[in-house]
């Protein structure tokens, strides 16, 4: 599966719907998002924990309300012809897609970890997304809490470090289908792990099309990339 990491992010501002929209028009499979709640509740879509490298606000998400976040500018910070790209809901790129590509919702706030499990399952439910949805969080608290409130959720295990064994553990021990480790801890005897225990494959973050060779021969099942297009022509020059 080739994933547009925050959406084509390398040329488009990460995360906003612009950059969904740009990385769905070039046929991804998926698409990876970071998620966190607002102080009012709202699920928004920004990874940084903190406003100022991404918008023209300042200070957490957390700590301000939709109706706050809803003005900021996350375009401009890219370059200037982005100019009035929005910070999105979790609702807003879900409409969006609407069941064109998977969406990988990772769970990104340490804050957020026992808040959100339930919002964000009963938003992916009254989408009708359940089946198209995958949640991921480097919290496994956040992991653990997505599988109790919804039996239905596909999970991925995020996974920073070695021993990815740890996280293949828990993928099992939760249902999850896949381990997301990070490139450079995946080699052929994790692969060969994974799928001996019925776990898929999916590395981030990986950005040259060297990388993207090697991986696919080593037999992953899926890549997260800043530059879906090169995924999507490294994919097709293979076939
Ligand atoms: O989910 C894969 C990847 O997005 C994890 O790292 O920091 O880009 O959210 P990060
Ligand atoms: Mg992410």
């Amino acid at each position: 599966m080739r994933i547009a990491h925050r959406g084509a992010s390398a040329d488009f501002p990460e995360n906003t719907l612009r950059a969904f929209e740009e990385a769905l028009a070039l046929g991804v499979d998926a698409i990876e998002l970071d998620c966190q709640l607002s102080a009012d509740g709202e699920l928004v879509v920004i990874h940084d924990e903190t406003l100022e490298r991404t918008t023209d606000g300042l200070g957490p998400v957390c700590a301000h309300t939709w109706a706050e976040l809803r003005r900021l500018d996350a375009g401009l910070w890219k370059n200037e012809r982005f100019r009035g790209l929005g910070i999105p809901r979790l609702i807003d790129v879900l409409d969006l897609v609407a069941g064109r590509a998977l969406v990988n919702v990772e769970l990104k706030s340490a804050e957020d970890v026992g808040r959100i499990e339930r919002p964000v399952t009963a938003l992916v439910e009254e989408c009708g997304a359940m089946e198209r949805v995958v949640f991921s969080s480097f919290h496994t608290e956040a992991v653990r809490g997505v599988r109790s409130v919804a039996g239905w959720a596909r999970l991925g295990m995020l996974c920073q470090r070695a021993p990815v064994s740890a996280a293949m553990a828990l993928a099992e021990e939760l249902g999850a289908g896949c381990v997301v480790p990070r490139r450079k801890l995946v080699d052929a005897a994790l692969v060969e792990e994974a799928h001996r225990r019925g776990l898929g494959v999916w590395v981030w973050t990986v950005n040259q099309p060297g990388d993207m060779r090697r991986l696919r021969a080593l037999g992953v099942d899926a890549m997260f990339s800043d530059h879906p297009a090169r995924l999507v022509a490294e994919v097709a020059s293979s076939r």
